[in-house]
């Protein structure tokens, strides 16, 4: 095909901007875990790293020119609003901050429940639409939601939290189809277990305020912390295995929807 120069100007200028705003990754909850190794993997590629996380740490990562750290919580619009507009151009979102539970149902309070999803759910949505307006505009972006395994075999005491991020899968399986259209791509990256992060401890700090387990569920308590020691370190989920994925689905076109991250979730996805 012969372009006229104007038109190859505009179709070279446009190339530019796009590979500018595509090598610019914004991740939720980079101040511990898995944000902060997908942080640190993005800036060591070369790309652009807009690290945030709810109270900003200067030094948590690598003083660079490409790394810009931000205030946001993903449950305030407004927090959302301030940090996308000190972001400037997002080609790429990872929806990465989430928090943790694990108890039976009636060891779950409302609130509880409410947080789960007001973060893990509601938060991946609000991100979701406050990015969307850019990308598709632009016609390029890509969306990584971080779920979890937990949705691919159901356990006991994770029904309100496998509740959460089951309803990120179905929300980006969904959002996938209609943003096809903009070339926008949506991808889910499933973690396995992964008991180095933060996650465990703020979830148990959680827990002893609520008052710990229903007495009537210790057995079934008991069988999970049991089936957990059994479980081999080289069978969990490393930091690294996460960043490597989400690093998948930012790079690859033709990577899967659904990516799983770590030995475990790679067995149950198989
Ligand atoms: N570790 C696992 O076993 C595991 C397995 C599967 C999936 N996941 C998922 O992986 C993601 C990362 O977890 P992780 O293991 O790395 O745990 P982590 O070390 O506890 O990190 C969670 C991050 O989310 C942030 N966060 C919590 N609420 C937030 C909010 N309202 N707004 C913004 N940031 C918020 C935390 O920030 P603060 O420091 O401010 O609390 C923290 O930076 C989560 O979505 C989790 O559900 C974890």
């Amino acid at each position: 095909m012969i372009y006229s120069i104007d038109t190859a100007v505009y179709i070279y200028g446009r190339q530019l901007r796009q590979e500018k705003h595509m090598k610019t990754v914004l991740i939720t909850g980079c101040s511990s875990g898995f944000g902060l190794e997908i942080a640190s993997f993005f800036l060591a590629q070369g790309w652009k790293v807009v690290a945030t996380m709810r109270t900003p740490h200067q030094d948590l990562l690598p003083p660079s020119q490409n790394l810009k750290i931000l205030a946001l919580d993903v449950t305030s619009p407004e927090s959302i609003h301030a940090a996308l507009d000190a972001a400037g151009p997002v080609g790429v979102l990872v929806n990465n901050a989430g928090i943790g539970w694990l108890n039976a149902v009636e060891g779950t309070s409302m609130e509880t429940a409410r947080d789960l999803f007001e973060t893990n759910t509601l938060g991946t949505i609000a991100m979701t639409q406050a990015v969307l307006p850019q990308m598709r505009e632009r016609q390029e972006g890509v969306i990584v939601n971080v779920t979890s395994s937990v949705t691919l075999k159901p356990l006991p005491l994770l029904s309100v939290y496998t509740a959460s991020k089951a309803a990120v899968n179905a929300f980006t399986e969904s959002a996938a189809l209609e943003l096809e259209a903009f070339n926008v791509r949506v991808r889910i990256v499933l973690p396995g277990r992964a008991p180095q992060t933060r996650f465990g401890d703020t979830a148990r700090s959680r827990l002893q305020k609520q008052g710990g387990f229903p007495e009537a569920y210790s057995s079934v308590v008991a069988g999970v912390f049991a089936s957990w020691e059994k479980q081999s370190e080289s069978a969990l989920t490393q930091p690294g295995d996460v960043a490597e994925a989400v690093w998948r689905a930012a790079t690859d076109p033709s990577s899967p929807l659904r990516i799983p991250a770590g030995a475990d979730a790679e067995a149950l996805a198989s």
